[in-house]
């Protein structure tokens, strides 16, 4: 047996005899799966508002697609394949905190154990980005397990030494997003996810800001008043300061700097305002939400089915 068909065969190991009759019927019933999944999904979301931290785990787990590599099987190019579950992928410096989501996403994993983990993964960013207000997202289910993860390095770095060698961020968001087979626009819009979420300084080092109320910006101190999260997960420094709101105001952060230092802005942030190829769909999506919204839901649709190996024909608006 090759390896390929013996990795569809560790995934066919998690779907139970009875649903494996025919490819129709398999479909059908893997899509009612996927259903109920993204209800418990948009559950937890409610709960634990960990709406940011979903959408980066998909982003990160998609985000090792290495399009240009061709002498390696499926799922050595990484890609939106599940792998970044695993310990050994989680360790990477660029997924520091994610074992939170990780550990969010169990549950539910272990409820509807037919979910690949790789869907389950993507499912609940395409979920969290509509429930906070962002666009739907047509995407596609069916994703197959990876069973190793690919090497450390591939994800961008947020400053300067970049791991590529690139001389400045703009050479760098290209170098990583056009192995991945996404182009300019494409880059900006996913960029505009940033409009949602928080860094902390003891994830990501990018700011000096932490967890708890008193090291948090004044965007950041108690986000979660009244709910069960209050005081839970208060802190860390964010891009906006509607940060639990899917909109565009990551486009349209004021130009007076006013809130400046309670703001985040990376270097491969800044670089969307000033690069000649970038800039262009920064100031399109600053005045057109509309835009942005279209075209950030197809970027990520495409985003999640990088490097993906699909065993069923799934398609929902999330
Ligand atoms: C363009 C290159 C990118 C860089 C350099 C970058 C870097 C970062 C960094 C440093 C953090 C802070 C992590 C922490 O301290 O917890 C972060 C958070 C985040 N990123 Fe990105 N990112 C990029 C692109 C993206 C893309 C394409 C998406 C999604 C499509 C995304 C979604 C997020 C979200 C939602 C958060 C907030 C997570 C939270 O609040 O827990 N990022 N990113």
């Amino acid at each position: 047996m090759t390896s390929a068909g013996r990795r569809i065969d560790l995934v066919r190991a998690h779907v139970a005899p009875s649903e494996r009759t025919t490819t129709t019927t398999t479909n059908e019933m893997y899509s009612a799966s996927v259903l109920a999944a993204r209800e418990d999904v948009a559950r937890l979301l409610d709960d634990v508002k960990c709406h940011p931290i979903l959408v980066r785990l998909a982003w990160h787990d998609a985000g090792t697609y290495d399009a240009t590599v061709t002498d390696a099987a499926w799922p050595m190019r990484g890609g939106a394949n599940g792998s970044v579950r695993f310990d050994v992928e989680l360790a990477h410096g660029a997924n520091a905190g994610l074992e939170k989501a990780v550990k969010y996403l169990r549950p539910i994993k272990a409820r509807h154990p037919t979910v690949s983990w790789a869907d389950l993964i993507q499912l609940g960013g395409a979920t969290a980005i509509e429930r906070a207000g962002g666009p739907k997202i047509p995407m596609r289910y069916g994703r197959a397990d990876a069973d190793a993860c690919p090497r450390e390095g591939n994800l961008p770095d947020a400053e300067p030494p970049f791991g590529d060698g690139a001389p400045d961020a703009a050479t760098h968001l290209r170098n990583v997003f056009y192995r991945m087979g996404l182009e300019d626009a494409e880059i900006v819009a996913l960029s505009g996810a940033h409009t949602i979420g928080r860094a902390f300084k003891a994830r990501s080092e990018v700011t000096d800001f932490g967890y708890g109320a008193k090291n948090g910006t004044k965007f950041t101190g108690c986000p979660f008043m009244g709910t069960k999260m209050e005081g839970a997960m208060a802190g860390g420094c964010s891009w906006t300061v509607n940060w639990l709101s899917f909109d565009n105001e990551y486009f349209r952060r004021p130009a007076d700097g006013k809130d400046e230092k309670d703001l985040l802005w990376l270097s491969t942030d800044r670089v969307l305002h000033t690069d000649p190829g970038f800039s262009p769909h920064f100031m399109r999506y600053a005045v057109d939400q509309d835009a942005f919204f279209y075209d950030f839901a197809r970027a990520f649709a495409k985003l999640s089915e990088g490097g993906a190996k699909f065993v069923y024909d799934v398609k929902h608006y999330v």
